[in-house]
């Protein structure tokens, strides 16, 4: 099936759904000119900066020293006392960043974390009226504005109760407070501090990917939290994002993908689904300008995704699908994903242990852990639970 719908720009265009008339793609090796395991290091340098050049774009140095922390309310017990909520607000290059962190009341120590952005401000992950309702620019939203009655409104998206349960914090921000997503040539956000960027400079999703890496900067010093066992996990365009943090910030301990489709975990040359034209017309602020040369060029591409994911290695990486995801294009993220597993093995681990496509609802967790839900395009509590699976198997009981 060939589906025709409109890009933001108002032209007609073709998306392909259909796998049997997709051609079989060459992949790049990511292990070119790698024949002991010291040469991996200089690949993944060269395989990094292709990345950062030509698709998410170079951010900016930065000095943790001028990060300010300010607290504006108390600790607080919250999920009936079984969960305590600490909001420390962080001020980077001129935003505010609010965090909202919280973590199992019954543990002294410090303890592993998954840390995410979420969509549309803290208030939104639940509905307990302590959490501080987002300032900034929201979307989706009367005047752009949160409101009181958008609290808990993607609480489905976020399985606190069993996250705290199983003896993990969740850290979770609104990706606007580093970057509004939406574009504005660069002139709000963390953007703003630093000027227009070049066509290799970074775009939105790079400046989101800094500042999980701002966030970690803070974490280092959270007494709470075990900043040696932080999980970056993302959904969707977010999704993205954690893989480009997890590639850029070798301090992140694993790395998860949902749903990240074209221009995170799904092969970009297969064209299936969202394509590089695509989504460089809908959400031009994403990439670096230099991305939009592979604009109906997928096969001029010197990498692919699989190699983003390779870029995690030997680190754990969960790569999450959906059936009804097409535009996300499952197989691909599948084939990605098993793109990366030479890498893993090569650098001693368990990769992925599955050559061909797991079933609907039937997880993989090797080093590369994978999955195919059944449903649609979303973060549910069986993802989580697989998360969940993953992090005590990779992280909570691997030694420091
Ligand atoms: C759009 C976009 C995707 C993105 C998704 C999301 O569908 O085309 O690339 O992943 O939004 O972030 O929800």
């Amino acid at each position: 099936m060939i589906a025709m719908t409109t890009t933001s720009e108002g032209a007609p265009r073709k998306f392909q759904y259909d796998d049997a008339k997709v051609a079989d793609v060459k992949l790049p090796n990511p292990l070119k000119g790698v024949s002991d395991t010291a040469d991996w290091p200089q690949r993944r340098a060269e395989i990094f900066a292709m990345l950062e050049d030509q698709m998410f774009g170079k951010a900016p140095t930065f000095d943790k020293a001028s990060i300010k922390v300010t607290r504006e309310v108390a600790d607080k017990s919250m999920l009936d006392g079984a969960a305590i909520l600490s909001q420390p607000i962080l001020q980077i290059a001129g935003c505010k960043v609010q965090l909202m962190i919280v973590r199992p009341a019954n543990i002294s120590g410090a303890v592993p974390a998954f840390l995410g952005y979420n969509f549309r401000g803290n208030h939104t992950v639940h509905e307990d009226p302590a959490i501080a309702l987002t300032q900034g620019w929201v979307p989706r939203t009367k005047n752009n504005t949160a409101t009181q009655e958008q609290r808990g409104l993607s609480a489905k998206r976020w399985a606190i109760n069993e996250i705290t349960k199983r003896g993990y914090a969740l850290v979770t921000v609104y990706c606007g407070d580093i970057d509004p997503d939406f574009h504005d040539k660069f002139k709000n956000g963390v953007h703003a501090a630093y000027g227009v960027p070049a066509p290799n400079q970074w775009g939105t999703i790079a400046a989101w990917a800094w500042g999980l890496s701002r966030i970690l900067d803070y974490l280092v010093n959270e007494p709470a939290i075990d900043a040696k066992k932080v999980i970056v996990m993302g959904h969707s365009r977010l999704g993205k994002t954690s893989l480009w943090a997890g590639a850029s910030d070798p301090r992140f301990a694993a790395v998860i993908s949902n749903n990240s489709g074209c221009g995170g975990a799904a092969l970009s040359k297969r064209r299936f689904g969202e394509t590089v034209h695509r989504i460089n017309s809908s959400f031009p602020h994403w990439f670096c300008d230099n991305f939009k040369n592979y604009n109906n060029r997928e096969d001029k591409l010197p990498f692919d995704q699989h190699m983003l994911l390779a870029l995690v290695a030997p680190r754990p990486l969960y790569v999450a699908s959906a059936e009804k995801d097409l535009w996300a294009d499952p197989h691909g993220e599948f084939l990605a994903a098993k793109g990366a597993d030479p890498v893993y093995r090569f650098l001693g681990t368990d990769g992925l242990p599955t050559e061909d496509m797991p079933a609907i609802d039937e997880p993989v967790h090797g080093r590369i852990g994978y999955h195919i839900r059944s449903g649609k395009h979303d973060v549910t509590l069986y993802d989580w639970k697989q998360y969940l699976a993953f992090a005590d198997k990779h992280i909570k009981k691997a030694s420091n």
